[in-house]
């Protein structure tokens, strides 16, 4: 007698029918923001490391955000260039409420009113020296992001974005204690109904280059290692992610991604908060260009990217894929 398995898993992949009643994630328009480019000229222009990707004017940006949002993307993500001359070692044009930001969060609620519009709150398109914060040298030249000082103009750059009608601001610059300092700069100004979406674990990763060509916002001394994490760590995002519920954030962001999946999953565990994770500049790049080059089906890499995010436990994606990925499930 030939012995035989008794238990058969595979019963349960049979047909596309039974595939589909055990499948345990599913992607939905509803799980993506669209992160956008945009700059004050009239002209729409291709972001030469991100192919695909284009930073628009204002009008085109209003137009982009509608066409997603009629897919069913509830969000955007919104990334301005700052032109040279605005920027400074204190980056006072972030809090500026004649900016590029909010006008575009103006233009944005007037033309959809039920887009939920998040901005980036960080100081790298405004700031000299390109990084996150306010850059400080000490007597022997060495360069210093200071926390508390950058901590007061981020609170500035929040208000003026609620100010201007974001739905939620989300600060990416990684400082000690922002979030509780942003909430109560946005609650003493009324503005108790705008979110936060901490970025919680955000990594000193290598995967952000194409996003810092899109902007011209690269750090110009230094990296940025001593305020984003270090890719070797994952109980330090337990203790940031404990430290943001308590500082008041609403939602837990994880970034980058794809490589960072283990790191979803343990803030899934760690937090009863909505987790979003963003699929990055690099990991939109190596998709791309494997897809390009003809070695991978750019459609079902994606989709198995964004599937796999999900399945570690975000609730929320962001990725530069979002508009193509809702006509590929649909
Ligand atoms: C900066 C910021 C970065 C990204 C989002 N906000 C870059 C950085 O930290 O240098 C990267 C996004 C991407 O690579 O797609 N506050």
């Amino acid at each position: 007698m030939m012995s035989h398995p008794l238990i058969r898993p595979r019963r349960n992949r049979r047909t596309p029918a039974i595939r589909s009643m055990v499948r345990e994630t599913s992607l939905s328009p509803t799980d993506f923001v669209l992160p956008l480019f945009f700059h004050e000229d009239p002209v729409d222009t291709p972001i030469a490391s991100m192919p695909g990707v284009t930073r628009w004017s204002l009008d085109s940006l209003v137009r982009e955000a509608g066409e997603a949002h009629a897919l069913g993307i509830p969000a955007v993500l919104l990334f301005p260039k700052i032109a040279e001359p605005l920027k400074t070692s204190c980056a006072e044009e972030s809090s500026n409420d004649e900016g590029l930001v909010p006008r575009a969060v103006r233009a944005l609620k007037a033309a959809h009113p039920s887009l939920c519009v998040i901005t980036d709150v960080a100081l790298d398109p405004y700031n000299s020296d390109g990084h996150d914060g306010i850059v400080q040298r000490d007597g022997a030249g060495e360069i210093e992001v200071l926390n508390d000082e950058t901590v007061e103009v981020l609170c500035r750059q929040a208000l003026s974005h609620a100010r201007a009608g974001a739905d939620v601001v989300a600060p990416s610059d990684m400082m000690d204690g922002r979030v509780a300092a942003i909430r109560e700069a946005l609650d003493d100004a009324g503005f108790t109904n705008v979110s936060i979406l901490s970025y919680t674990a955000k990594y000193a990763s290598a995967l952000y280059g194409p996003f810092r060509g899109a902007l011209d916002s690269a750090p110009k001394e230094g990296d940025k290692k001593t305020y984003q994490m270090d890719p070797a760590n994952a109980r330090e995002a337990v203790r940031e992610s404990l430290l943001d519920e308590a500082e008041g954030a609403d939602m837990l962001m994880v970034k980058p991604a794809g490589l960072y999946l283990d790191i979803i999953a343990r803030v899934r565990e760690s937090s009863v908060l909505p987790v979003a994770a963003y699929q990055v500049s690099g990991e939109y790049l190596m998709l791309k260009s494997a897809a390009a080059g003809g070695w991978l089906d750019e459609r079902a890499i994606v989709l198995e990217s964004l599937l796999a995010i999900k399945r570690a436990g975000a609730d929320i994606i962001l990725t530069y894929y979002a508009k193509q990925a809702c006509g590929w499930i649909c």
